[in-house]
């Protein structure tokens, strides 16, 4: 293989989320969210793991990023958990739960890495669920004046804001399969939620534009959605409905100024959509700066009337088979396949064009075994990631402006519903002692930033 050079100002960094990490979810006055509660609910999380202490992040943030600069990281995405500015979800903030962030982003700058806010990784305070949640209008404001009070605290610091982490998680995943939390099953619900997080972003990003952010984005994790068979009218037919469902529903109100139609016409099957209201397209579609692509996997589909579709996160594509992953896959069972990250981004460059994009998201779990040194010999995530970074710079080749990558994980951490098994760190965890030790991946990964590319 041939050596890569990226361009000269091309952003090296890792990404992690607040719940996954940081643990201290009683310290300093931090409320409950709805992932304390879903881990809580029995056979909702693996083996009933819960984040109430995950890495320790929270007490062990200065080691945590000695270990990013030793690694030569450039950027640094975390996230910001809301039930710690604001326990009940709205009010008065908590000043010691910014006092964490303050703390996290003084270090970092200190060390030179540059943070990169998340303000919405998941975990919704546990009093805005009790009032209906993303299906819940008001939590659509309610966002746009945490993001305020959270800029008010760090904006003189930090650059890089980000409203919501891939909202076809929470909406789809939390309230139509039920799988993370909050655990609802209602399609309705769901596109309800989509669009109250849409308007969610597009509230905060004129918050924050009008508070002085230089640099304001979302992180979509849009499906690289093929047909099994590229010649078939059918198979096309189905990408595009899966397409309207999970990508375009996000990417057209925030890019392209509102709902494609035959995506209003998707919904309507499950709501009336009163929900969308007069000028809610025109807030949503807030100018941006940034658009953070999160891409693990391909997803191939094929037109099949009776097929079954893709489950309860793909609602009304029961005529469409969703091909089960193939070829090699990492430890979640995903398919490995770079080139869907390659297509991916060269679609998004040529449907919606003039938004830089930065990769906030690529990462692959597996079975890592330390060896009696302790030592993570993950060659396998190794592969991954270099044939992901070619994908990315196959993409730049061919035009498309991608300004950085973050691989998913800095650390080993609780991955959602399978809990702490699947492990996506460049760093190891011990989750007994606490100790922290750099994969093979972490140690090539140092030698990429270093070179600005890759070698033969
Ligand atoms: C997407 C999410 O943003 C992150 O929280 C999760 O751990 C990774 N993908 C891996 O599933």
């Amino acid at each position: 293989m041939v050596g890569l050079q990226f361009p000269d100002d091309f952003v090296w960094g890792a990404a992690t989320a607040a719940y996954q990490i940081e643990g201290a979810a009683r310290d300093d006055g931090r409320g409950p969210s709805i992932w304390d509660t879903f881990s809580r609910t029995p056979g909702k999380v693996y083996a009933g793991h819960t984040g109430d202490v995950a890495c320790d992040h929270y007490h062990r943030y200065a080691g945590d990023v000695g270990l990013m600069a030793d690694l030569g990281l450039q950027a640094y995405r975390f996230s910001i958990a809301w039930p710690r500015i604001q326990p009940d979800g709205t009010g008065p903030v908590n000043p010691r739960g910014l006092d964490f962030y303050d703390r996290l982003v003084d270090e970092l700058i200190g060390r030179g890495i540059d943070p990169i806010i998340t303000l919405y990784h998941w975990d919704l305070p546990q009093a805005l669920e009790d009032r209906g949640g993303w299906a819940h209008r008001d939590t659509a404001a309610w966002f746009a004046e945490y993001a305020s009070a959270v800029h008010l605290r760090l904006g003189d610091r930090v650059r890089t804001w980000t409203t919501l982490n891939e909202p076809w998680c929470s909406a789809y995943l939390g309230y139509a399969a039920g799988v993370h939390a909050p655990g609802r099953q209602d399609a309705a619900v769901a596109f309800t939620a989509v669009h109250h997080l849409l308007l969610g972003h597009g509230l905060a990003t004129r918050a924050l534009r009008a508070a002085g952010a230089s640099k304001i984005g979302i992180t979509l994790n849009p499906a690289a959605v093929l047909p099994a068979d590229p010649q078939s009218e059918a198979d096309a037919a189905a990408v595009r409905v899966v397409d309207g469902i999970a990508n375009r529903i996000f990417f057209d109100p925030i890019l392209a100024g509102g709902y494609p139609a035959d995506v209003l016409e998707h919904m309507r099957r499950f709501t009336d959509l009163a929900f969308i209201q007069d000028g809610d397209e025109k807030r949503i579609a807030a100018p941006i700066d940034v658009l953070g692509v999160n891409y693990y996997s391909p997803t191939y589909v094929a037109g099949r009337p009776g097929a079954g579709g893709g489950g309860p996160a793909h609602p009304g594509t029961e005529d469409i088979l969703f091909l089960p992953p193939a070829g090699p896959l990492t430890e979640m069972g995903w398919q490995i396949e770079p080139a869907g990250l390659t297509a991916l981004l060269e679609r998004i460059a040529r449907d919606y064009p003039g938004t830089p994009l930065l990769i906030t998201e690529n990462g692959a779990a597996f079975a890592d075994k330390a060896g009696p040194d302790g030592q993570v010999t993950d060659a396998d995530r190794i592969a991954y990631i270099d044939g992901h970074l070619r994908a990315v710079h196959t993409a730049i080749a061919r035009g498309v402006d991608v300004r950085g990558y973050l691989v998913w994980s800095l650390m080993d951490n609780f991955e959602w519903a399978e809990g702490y098994r699947k492990r996506f760190g460049i760093i190891h965890v011990d989750y007994q002692t606490q100790r922290r030790t750099p994969k093979d991946s972490a140690h090539w990964y140092r030698e990429v930033i270093a070179r600005n590319g890759l070698d033969s």
